[in-house]
């Protein structure tokens, strides 16, 4: 229990990317009903999630978190959560036949509304607006009006949130999880003729599945191939809303996992947990060692995650290591690498050995979006698949160069069939993009381009683990 913290503090601090609301009694009506409402989850979930993430830090795990880049009030339906949910669990079985490991599933779903922007405001035909700040802040729509931030978006993203969560609980243990069934979904991909090349990993997977059934390991005789863990994660952003939704969990004599070993909990003091997702990270843009978003997380026990860009210098690094995780427990820190192709090898480098100087436990995840995104000659965002891949295998590169674990990816992702990417396999293109765009922020990889993806790293991770068995072998 950290007895230097106090929720509310963050407020002390400087902030920055949160909005300025106009009304205070308006903000702090919802912030009161916010904090009567339940916490969408609770401690033991969160340390579960931290326990799993310490095996990724070790390498014993892989870590797959994707969604949308900013969920919306307008795209908000069962059928959008369940193609996300099927596509993650896809991509996740894929990586585990390459890793041989378990893949931790954490969605960026349940809260992930609130964004941060480049430029405080936007000018089209000579009209200047504020920002889009995501739909928990203010509308999309290009007036003075929409632009406003309204508190009570916060009450509607909190209802939606919780309806997300409660449809992914549902369908984690209600059927649509079997492993048999997933794999046939992935069958229908590679029977496509350009997805030929995956066509040999798919028959092994088949072949696995088949003896497996032979030997009477079925879905009804193992639970686990029926169920999946999944987790829920968003940038920790609009703090009033992450403080309202914050908790003191005093479960009496709860136990939780901590440092890889059991811990009991001092039943009168409990766990602060954000009760808003599992996972919370902090954006490239608000990581500030003395500002108040890095205050805000470094008091909840919910597993972190830390954007770094290719502004994060060493000296910030060593900094927020100690603040973000001051007793270096494994599966409380995730680093996200999100340097753009072509320039992993510039920065990755000296954050790997800041974190090895320092003796640091932490999950390194490679975000290959936020540092490739371009404007296509058709006027849209965009991001070539063939960037994000590169930077994927950079990442892989560099860890192997350094001897450090490249403990998962972190993509911008949905199970529709948009065109917002540009490549793949099915070859989106330029002229494309205007066809099915439909993203509130930035450009998300598509059903087919997502595993596609998801192939591809399996390849590296399969190469991987050569390695390290052939070093096994010859140490
Ligand atoms: C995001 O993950 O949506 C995001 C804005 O990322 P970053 O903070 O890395 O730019
Ligand atoms: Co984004």
């Amino acid at each position: 229990m950290m007895t230097d913290w106090d929720k509310a503090a963050w407020r002390n601090k400087p902030r920055v990317q949160m909005p300025d609301y106009t009304d205070p009694a308006a903000l702090a009506a919802v912030e009161q009903q916010l904090g009567k409402y339940p916490p969408l989850v609770f401690a033991g979930e969160a340390m579960r999630l931290r326990s799993e993430l310490a095996k990724a830090a070790r390498g014993e795990a892989f870590l797959l978190q994707g969604g949308d880049c900013a969920e919306s009030f307008a795209e908000f339906s069962g059928d959008n959560i369940r193609d996300t949910f099927k596509v993650m669990l896809q991509m996740a079985m894929v990586l585990t036949y390459g890793a041989k490991v378990p893949v931790v599933k954490v969605g960026r779903m349940a809260g992930q509304f609130a964004k941060p922007r480049s430029a405080p405001t936007e000018t089209v035909d000579g009209v200047e607006l504020p920002s889009y700040r995501g739909d928990i802040i203010n509308d999309l729509a290009f007036t003075p009006e929409a632009r406003i931030p309204d508190p009570t978006r916060m009450l509607k993203a909190y209802t939606q949130a919780a309806a997300t969560l409660n449809l992914l609980r549902a369908f984690s243990t209600g059927g649509l999880a079997d492993v048999h069934q997933v794999h046939q979904w992935t069958l229908g991909f590679t029977q496509g003729d350009e997805a030929e090349k995956y066509r040999d990993m798919a028959s092994r997977l088949s072949d696995t599945l088949d003896f497996m059934r032979a030997a009477g390991i079925t879905a009804d005789k193992l639970h686990s191939l029926q169920t999946v863990d999944f987790y829920t994660s968003h940038e920790g952003l609009l703090l009033e809303y992450e403080e309202a939704l914050t908790r003191v969990d005093a479960t009496t004599g709860k136990t939780v996992a901590g440092s890889g070993h059991m811990t009991r909990v001092d039943a009168t003091t409990g766990k602060t947990v954000a009760g808003s997702g599992h996972m919370i990270w902090i954006g490239d843009r608000t990581r500030q060692p003395d500002g108040a978003h890095v205050e805000f997380c470094r008091g909840v026990v919910n597993p972190i995650g830390l954007k770094c860009g290719p502004t994060t210098t060493a000296e910030d690094l060593k900094v927020l290591m100690g603040k973000l995780n001051p007793d270096n427990d494994p599966g409380r820190l995730t680093l996200i690498a999100r340097f753009g192709a072509g320039k992993v090898a510039d920065h990755l480098p000296r954050l790997i050995e800041t974190v090895q100087s320092e003796g640091a436990n932490v999950v390194w995840s490679c975000d290959p979006m936020h540092g490739n995104t371009v404007k296509s000659a058709s006027g849209y965002k965009t991001r070539p698949f063939d960037s994000v891949l590169r930077e994927v295998q950079e990442f892989f590169a560099v860890h192997k160069a350094q001897g450090s674990i490249p403990g998962g990816v972190h993509f911008e992702m949905t199970g529709q069939d948009v065109t917002e990417c540009t490549g793949g396999m099915r070859a989106v293109t330029d002229e494309d993009l205007s066809d099915r765009y439909h993203t509130a922020c930035d450009p998300r990889l598509n059903a087919s381009q997502s595993l596609e993806l998801a192939f591809l790293v399996a390849e590296e991770l399969s190469a991987l683990r050569k390695t390290r068995a052939a070093q096994g072998e010859a140490g």
